[in-house]
């Protein structure tokens, strides 16, 4: 990652009020305009509900933010900085954790090894460094209980048999005890049970109370709607509405979503 130092003048006042902030970001792959000239913020500590019908461009829109893709036009800024992430690895020093759907976590490794991902504790073993896997068992697993992943069975068993709840529970998890600042969750709720969504709403309430920012998207805005502070509507990958839970309810949001309003 390369972070430029700009004289604080030039930095937008968006970007040196909020935690992250996307500039007029447009995004093309070839000839499909993914997005178009889209302005984000997430504020410090602010749940964002980021809505949107198939390909309006919500995946897109985090992809940029992560550094999985560099965008064609605009600038990110993260804690009123800068910053050019080369790889979702980038960000993820920065201090933002992402959850996708499906590839949130690598099957075949433990649920330990999921749980550090990149980030393994060692220990010296004489001249040489070995992973300390009997610590690291015990974080994840003190970890996962306080998620509420209580059934898990070993920590050592692979992820693969994990449903979709569960393996929302370990990013989430995982983002807390790294310490994160902004978590993001691409279709949470996707494909999991009712009880499974209350459970991971919960989690991003609590991930609330410890002081991160979240940015949720979703199909859903019911579900969304009691978490967040606030919902961002995209619409052929423009910025179509950004509204305040306060000045709306689900059914105008579902309306906005439709185009309809
Ligand atoms: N890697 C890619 N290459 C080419 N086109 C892409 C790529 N990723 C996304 N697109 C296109 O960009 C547009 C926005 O896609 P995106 O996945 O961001 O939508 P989305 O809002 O996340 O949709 P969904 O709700 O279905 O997940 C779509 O037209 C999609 O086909
Ligand atoms: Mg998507």
């Amino acid at each position: 990652m390369s972070t430029e130092t700009k004289p604080q003048e030039t930095i937008p006042k968006q970007a040196q009020e909020n935690l992250a902030f996307m500039d007029n970001v447009t995004m093309k792959f070839n000839k499909v305009v993914a997005l178009k000239d889209v302005s984000f913020n997430v504020g410090y500590n602010e749940v964002v509900g980021l809505l949107g019908d198939n390909g309006a461009g919500k995946s897109t829109l985090i992809k940029v933010l992560n550094g999985f893709h560099r965008p064609t036009k605009g600038q990110i800024y993260l804690d009123g900085q800068p910053v050019n992430f080369r790889s979702p690895r980038d960000s993820r020093d920065a201090g933002i954790e992402t959850a996708y759907q499906d590839l949130a976590l690598v099957d075949l490794m433990t649920i330990t090894r999921n749980f550090f991902l990149g980030r393994e504790l060692q220990r010296r073993f004489g001249p040489i460094r070995v992973l300390d896997i009997p610590r690291m068992n015990r974080i994840a697993a003190q970890s996962m209980s306080e998620v509420g992943l209580r059934n898990i069975r070993e920590m050592y068993e692979t992820v693969s048999f994990l449903s979709g709840g569960e393996r929302q529970a370990i990013a989430i998890g995982r983002a807390t005890f790294f310490g994160a600042k902004l978590l993001i969750l691409d279709e949470p709720t996707a494909a999991i049970s009712v009880a499974e969504t209350e459970w991971v709403l919960r989690l991003v309430g609590e991930a609330k109370q410890k002081g991160l920012a979240v940015i949720m998207i979703t199909h859903n805005a019911y579900e969304v709607f009691d978490v967040a502070d606030r919902f961002v509507v995209l619409q052929q990958g423009q910025n179509y509405a950004d509204i305040k839970r306060e000045d709306t309810n689900p059914k105008e949001l579902i309306e906005i979503i439709a185009g309809r309003k």
